[in-house]
């Protein structure tokens, strides 16, 4: 019987089944629905990657791949690039960039972004997804890359995978009337307009000196060229950069206006796409800027985060309407011991918990985190222990966004010791609120 890990712990009743049947190219069991071992990830080749991303295009229900389209061939390697063939078609999808993600304590390790995983229509629900992630996750696990993280289309997927919420932002609106900042002057800096290309070296510079938050990802440099570029339609966005006194970028901004004329009266939207700032000043003096601008009527912002500054800086913040708030970054601790040591701990403690890892169970057992704010180190223990926690759980609460507590209170956490959750919420929670930005 050829299976491996389909569906996980029911795959002993694929072993006793006898419905196999040869349909077309597929094989498949006709009794679990679930696919035949021939259908197996394999890594493309890298002249095949124009195929790999019309297919991921199919994917997410997309008709058309064009020179328009946004493909992000400068960033993604054969070597990190999952298909699935059912004969000479690829019907699934997966890949993920190299990036570092910042941790508690403000070390950035490596993490596998990944991103454009699809399975086709024609072959859903037959355990491919699963399959490709058992091999992605083999694969991040041999690169020696300590975690992975994903953003997902919808909240339902990855947990049975071992990934959890980990960080969230907010979308918001406000009406022009009430967008002041209060407080903030003219700081003898000032605000210039600039085209593509500036914006690209110039948000590059800026990102890469923010005061960046735990849960925000490194973006390479072929990252922004693509962001900014014009596309047929002219550019993007208007991308506003602030400077300083010194005449030093420290902020910039990336928003769209959309035109609304209504009864002759003015009343614009202002998307704010971007805001990135080096310091808490510039950030509020771009917020100026961009609350100046005329012809508006309302002010969107998204992925801000969960805890925005603004709101404290405006005359009055009950008008600043929080319209979404979501997940965004999933995180996979993929070697347990590298991640938890990698980050610090608000609290000197030393802590055991009992992993389940039902996709990796490997990784199952109990850890002993002996750590605090100017180290940590992890390790497998035979020691008692304090809490039992599924793989999901420990993706969710890595960076120090979701209290322990509260997944305890969800009745997810288990405490096996008195006091243990508030130990571990001491240890592991982190202000201000993990943040992450990029959309990959
Ligand atoms: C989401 C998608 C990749 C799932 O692929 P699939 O091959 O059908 O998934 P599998 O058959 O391997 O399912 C594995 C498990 O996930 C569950 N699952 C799959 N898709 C799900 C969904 N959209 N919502 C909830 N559960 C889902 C399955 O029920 C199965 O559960 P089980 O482990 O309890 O048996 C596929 O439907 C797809 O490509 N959707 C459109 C693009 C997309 O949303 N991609 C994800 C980008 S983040």
């Amino acid at each position: 019987m050829p299976f491996r890990r389909v569906h996980g712990l029911q795959i002993r009743s694929y072993e006793s089944c006898e419905g196999w049947a040869t349909k077309r190219e597929m094989r498949w069991c006709d009794a679990c629905q679930a696919l035949a071992v021939d259908l197996e990830p394999k890594f493309i080749r890298g002249d095949e990657l124009m195929e790999f991303f019309g297919a991921v295009q199919t994917g997410f229900g997309r008709t058309v791949l064009d020179e328009n389209d946004e493909y992000p061939g400068h960033l993604i390697t054969a070597d990190r690039t999952f298909a699935v063939r059912d004969g000479g078609t690829i019907v699934s999808t997966a890949s993920s960039y190299a990036f570092d993600v910042t941790v508690p304590g403000g070390a950035q390790l490596p993490m596998a972004a990944v991103s454009m995983v699809t399975v086709h229509p024609t072959h859903r629900r037959r355990g491919v997804l699963r399959r490709v992630m058992d091999a992605q996750l083999d694969d991040v696990a041999r690169r020696g890359e300590p975690l992975a993280g994903l953003t997902a289309s919808e909240a339902s997927i990855y947990e049975r995978f071992g990934y959890g919420t980990a960080t969230f932002t907010t979308n918001w609106e406000l009406e022009s009337d009430y967008a002041r900042v209060q407080g903030v002057g003219d700081d003898g800096g000032r605000v210039r307009l600039v085209d593509a290309d500036t914006a690209a070296s110039v948000a590059h510079d800026v990102y890469s000196r923010a005061s960046r938050r735990v849960g925000e990802l490194t973006r390479p440099a072929e990252w922004w060229p693509r962001l900014f570029a014009p596309r047929s339609k002219g550019a993007r966005f208007f991308t506003a950069v602030h400077e300083g006194p010194d005449h030093v970028a420290d902020a910039f901004a990336r928003y769209t206006l959309e035109n609304h004329w209504p009864d002759g009266v003015a009343a614009d939207v202002l998307h704010v796409r971007e805001l990135q700032a080096v310091t808490p000043e510039a950030e509020a003096a771009m917020w100026r800027y961009l609350f100046g601008i005329d012809l508006v009527g309302t002010i969107s912002a998204v992925d801000r985060p969960v805890d925005d500054p603004l709101r404290w800086r405006l005359p009055d913040p009950r008008r600043m309407r929080v319209r979404q708030l979501r997940d965004h970054l999933w995180v996979r601790v993929v070697d347990i011991a590298a991640s938890l040591a990698g980050r610090t701990y608000a609290a000197d403690d030393a802590l055991v918990f009992e992993l389940i890892d039902d996709f990796r169970p490997e990784n199952s057992g109990c850890w002993l985190i002996d750590g605090g704010p100017q180290g940590a180190a992890c390790s497998r223990t035979d020691r008692a222990a304090d809490l039992s926690l599924s793989a999901p759980d420990l993706g969710a609460l890595y960076l120090g966004g979701v209290p322990v507590s509260t997944l305890a209170a969800a009745g997810r956490v288990r405490e096996l010791t008195t006091s243990a959750i508030a130990r571990a919420d001491r240890m592991f929670l982190v202000h201000p609120s993990p943040w992450c930005t990029t959309h990959f």
